[in-house]
């Protein structure tokens, strides 16, 4: 083929896929199969690898495969992602929109018009185009910097690569949710589960699974999709109001839930959330309630922003789903820490997507508080990601053979007495070799904020202790390529690369490391300040209780757990066996001498130069430190715009405080 012909025929691929994209993600009437699909885009696949002169940069064949990231860059937002306001009944919508009315001068019977959206239980990202052509995609982050998932946007193929209008915005920012619809979400559970993987608890947490993937070809398998609600930054194409936005935005093929309505004043608000409520049974996704803003966006600009949310929007939130069902058994667990909760094993139910099997208790103070018995019919309730919980028993449906469970006085698992500690709720297993407790302390070691052994999960775990190759976190490091072989479904690749992420989990921080151990009451904050304080394991197994509490926020509860536990002969043994197979928690490069070294600093109020977490690793890497709250001990507060009460505080106080630009110019060293 000519290059000439080559460039025509990819014009037309580039439109015919462009529509059965569209067809296909946004009409729901595809015209053609998926294999004919595949056909089109091999052939473009085939012409670029001829011509990759011809490439360009929006081309259909870029939605699919790439390569793994090793992480995601960081991407500032133009224009910051606020977050909404809640409301969770009509008094409070009645207030919000009362508020509006005296804010704008109206009167008390004018009707403001609002647009009404269904609040999409997803993942908030921001698209960029420039000059009508999709050029970065983002997650919110923590609203002013987020990650660049341009590559795991690009395989959604309901987001256009190019936006389908002559004349488009110089730039256009739009927000919007990407989301996992229920069919696919329960097929995907179903897959995963087949395959040995543990499900996703939602569809928000596939969706966010999905989308934080480094290797965007795993992404592609994942049907996202996305409503886009909100314009970020815009050059040269103003919009009026939400209603012109959204209008505009669906002509130029982006997404947009066609459920969004404007409506008049608060009795037009009050019919859309009914409306809202009744249909949400039906629809195809998750939401989680009603997104309300006032349509005009010179209203919007007058009434500005909070510095988190804006004052022209506000979202009512849905009540919790409850459902009713029966207790079959109530079973007695051991945590990491040797606590025994009581855990209700249900007559599976369904709840928004999800099958729920188990529900919490809590602790047994409360189990008896609510009187809640084997075979009891009750009314249960799961509120976002939380584990459901049981709220309540419905005792019209006793018969009198319900029993209820008595506090457990031995380990269900190892028979050690159990006790109820004073001023504890908890009942505790004071067994010392407690499988229950060992089986809980190596998941918690492994895990990602712990000891981070990528796939070591609990399906594995399990099979080890029960195979007895290990009989603590110690003997990890031990395990061979023939051990792992007597798994069931291993393959020597799969071994090798568990392998792998043990030996690399050998020099994780020290702090990590302190964390991974599961001394109660240590955190991953307490332990990386401990870590911070005493430099080595060694110093730190051998502080004593005062020398503990001269770290920041160890108070003597802390202290004594932490010395208790290196006081324990099996923990010391358990240490010793982890350093003589190679664990070695390294120590970061602490900068000694440092500009800051000793100093204490508090950031507060809005920055604008720098984020909080940068700010925390500029002070650091020069041997200071950044805290949370003001106090004497305080060397510097840097105050940025709308700082409140930790800088009364401070001067108060008579501490020092920094504009953004002093603290740069004290780090700089010109001070
Ligand atoms: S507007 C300043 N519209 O809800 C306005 N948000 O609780 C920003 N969300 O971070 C958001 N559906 O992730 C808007 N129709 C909708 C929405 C929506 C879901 C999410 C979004 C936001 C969160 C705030």
């Amino acid at each position: 083929m000519e290059k000439i012909f080559a460039e025509e025929r990819i014009d037309l691929l580039y439109a015919e896929m462009d529509r059965h994209n569209r067809l296909y993600y946004e009409e729901d009437r595809p015209e053609i199969s998926d294999a004919e699909y595949d056909a089109l885009f091999n052939e473009l696949k085939e012409i670029e690898n001829r011509f990759p002169e011809l490439i360009r940069v929006d081309t259909p064949t870029m939605r699919v495969g790439g390569k793994a990231l090793d992480k995601f860059k960081q991407v500032t937002h133009r224009v910051p992602m606020l977050s909404l306001d809640n409301a969770f009944n009509q008094e409070d919508i009645g207030e919000f929109d009362r508020r509006l009315k005296k804010e704008l001068a109206l009167s008390l019977d004018a009707e403001i018009d609002y647009v009404c959206e269904p609040k999409m239980d997803g993942l908030a990202v921001e698209l960029v185009y420039q000059d009508g052509v999709f050029i970065q995609g983002s997650t919110r982050g923590d609203g002013l910097v987020g990650e660049d998932i341009s590559a795991n946007l690009k395989t959604i193929k309901s987001i256009p690569v190019r936006l389908n209008t002559l004349f488009p915005p110089r730039l256009l920012e739009v927000r919007g949710e990407v989301f996992l619809p229920l069919l696919p979400f329960r097929q995907m559970n179903m897959e995963r589960e087949e395959n040995g993987e543990p499900p996703f608890a939602n569809p928000r947490n596939a969706a966010a699974g999905s989308l934080r993937q480094l290797d965007p070809g795993i992404t592609a398998r994942r049907p996202l999709t996305i409503f886009c609600y909100a314009p970020g930054a815009v050059e040269s194409h103003p919009f009026a109001s939400q209603t012109a936005f959204l209008s505009s935005i669906d002509e130029w093929h982006l997404p947009v839930n066609p459920l969004a309505r404007k409506v008049s004043g608060i009795k037009g608000i009050i019919g859309f959330y009914q409306e809202m409520q009744t249909q949400r049974e039906s629809l195809p996704y998750e939401i989680d309630g009603v997104v309300v803003k006032v349509d005009d966006y010179r209203l919007q600009q007058e009434l500005g922003m909070k510095s988190r949310s804006p004052r022209w929007a506000i979202a009512w939130k849905f009540p919790p789903r409850q459902a009713v069902t029966v207790i079959e058994d109530i079973i007695p667990s051991v945590g990491r820490t040797g606590v025994i909760t009581p855990t209700a094993h249900l007559k599976p139910i369904e709840i928004s997507g999800v099958t729920v099997s188990r529900a919490t208790l809590h602790n047994w103070e409360e189990m008896e508080r609510k009187d809640i018995r084997i075979g009891d019919t009750v009314v249960i309730e799961r509120a976002g990601d939380v584990i459901p919980a049981v709220v309540r028993v419905l005792l019209e449906n006793r018969t009198g053979n319900e029993l209820p469970l008595p506090i457990p006085t031995v380990c269900p698992e190892c028979s050690s007495p159990a006790v109820k500690i004073l001023d504890e709720v908890a009942v505790r297993c004071l067994g010392l070799a407690c499988p229950a407790q060992i089986r809980e302390s190596i998941i918690h070691f492994a895990s990602r904020h712990a000891m981070d052994i990528d796939g070591l999960g609990e399906k594995y775990i399990d099979q080890l202790l029960r195979l007895g190759l290990v009989h603590d976190v110690a003997d990890l490091y031990r395990l061979t390529v023939n051990d792992l072989m007597q798994f069931e479904r291993m393959g020597d690749k799969l071994a090798e690369n568990l392998l792998n992420a043990i030996e690399s989990s050998k020099n994780r921080e020290l702090g990590t490391f302190v964390f991974a151990l599961g001394i109660r009451h240590v955190g991953e904050h307490t332990a990386k300040l401990l870590a911070d304080s005493f430099g080595s394991l060694q110093n730190l197994m051998a502080a004593a209780e005062d020398e503990l509490q001269a770290v920041r926020e160890v108070g003597p509860q802390v202290a004594r757990s932490i010395t208790a536990f290196f006081a324990g002969e099996e923990n010391r043994r358990v240490i010793e066996s982890l350093i003589s197979s190679g664990v070695s928690p390294s120590v970061a490069e602490k900068r000694v001498g440092g500009r800051f070294t000793g100093m204490t600093f508090v950031f507060t109020g809005s920055l604008e130069r720098f984020n909080r977490s940068d700010a925390q690793k500029m002070v650091e890497a020069e041997g200071g430190h950044a805290a949370g709250s003001v106090s004497k001990k305080t060397d510097y507060v840097v105050a940025g715009s709308e700082a409140g009460s930790k800088l009364e505080k401070a001067r108060s106080l008579g501490l020092k405080i920094l504009s953004e630009e002093e603290f740069l110019t004290l780090l700089g060293g010109e001070v």
